[in-house]
């Protein structure tokens, strides 16, 4: 996926599969890199994503797009019972996690309706093809009174922030991306950021798969989102 400045992004099939490719391609240094290229500040933001569930010891929580398994890590800390799914063979083959895990596709979940108590899902919205039979999959398979946390980058509302925010995410990131991992792949992270539908579409399409409470916080300035929301 060497998507150039002038390059459209892939979309449907295309996406699919270069997402997927990149993810096999990155998944031995992904934990480096990411990090690297956020201080560690993910480490927190994981931590909050957990936290905001709110869910009781022993709940089954799906960490979908799971990749090398931080989240799912987090829950069994938590005593949770995380169970992770992801498209890429590479970043299941390079998770480090005790939780089963599954080769599947967010959008199409190999799992019965409303069986499960919350779902995870870090830094991977923007890279599905299409956000609406993702959150269909969510409404169909959180149970009643079930909870959502969907962690997310974010551009900063503040201009000056947005700005340098800009400036390292699209400098700076594939720099060191392109020394410890694959250049390529980092280039078109910051990019991918242009596939996020609006935050007030994303909280509507949430309410229309049957969700309430759908709230949505800033981390860390604006440089990350997370979107929660409880099952009717
Ligand atoms: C940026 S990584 C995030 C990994 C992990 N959630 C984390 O917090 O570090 C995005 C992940 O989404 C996965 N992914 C992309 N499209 C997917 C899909 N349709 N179904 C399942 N996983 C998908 C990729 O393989 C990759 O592991």
């Amino acid at each position: 996926m060497a998507a150039t400045d002038s390059e459209p992004l892939p979309t449907g099939a295309e996406k699919r599969q270069a997402v997927r490719s990149m993810f096999d391609a990155i998944a031995p240094r992904y934990d480096l890199v990411n990090r690297l290229m956020t201080f560690r500040m993910d480490v927190g933001w994981r931590n909050r994503t957990i936290e905001s569930l709110h869910l009781p010891p022993g709940a089954a929580v799906l960490d979908l797009a799971c990749g090398t398994g931080d989240l799912c890590r987090g829950l069994d800390a938590a005593g949770l019972r995380p169970i992770g799914m992801d498209l890429s063979f590479g970043m299941l083959a390079s998770a480090r996690t005790d939780a089963p895990l599954v080769h599947a596709d967010a959008l199409a979940l190999p799992v019965a309706d409303g069986s499960v108590d919350g779902i995870t899902c870090g830094f991977a919205l923007r890279n599905f093809v299409d956000l609406g039979p993702f959150f269909a999959e969510l409404g169909r398979v959180v149970r009643p009174g079930g909870r959502i946390a969907l962690l997310e980058v974010a551009e900063p509302p503040n201009p000056v922030l947005r700005a340098g925010h800009g400036i390292y995410f699209g400098k700076v990131v594939p720099v060191i991306g392109g020394l410890l991992s694959d250049g390529a792949a980092y280039r078109y992270l910051p990019k991918s950021v242009a596939y996020l539908p609006p935050a007030a579409q994303m909280l509507a399409d949430l309410e229309a798969q049957g969700f309430f409470r759908v709230e949505r916080r800033l981390l860390s300035t604006g440089i990350a989102q997370l979107i929660t929301a409880t099952r009717a």
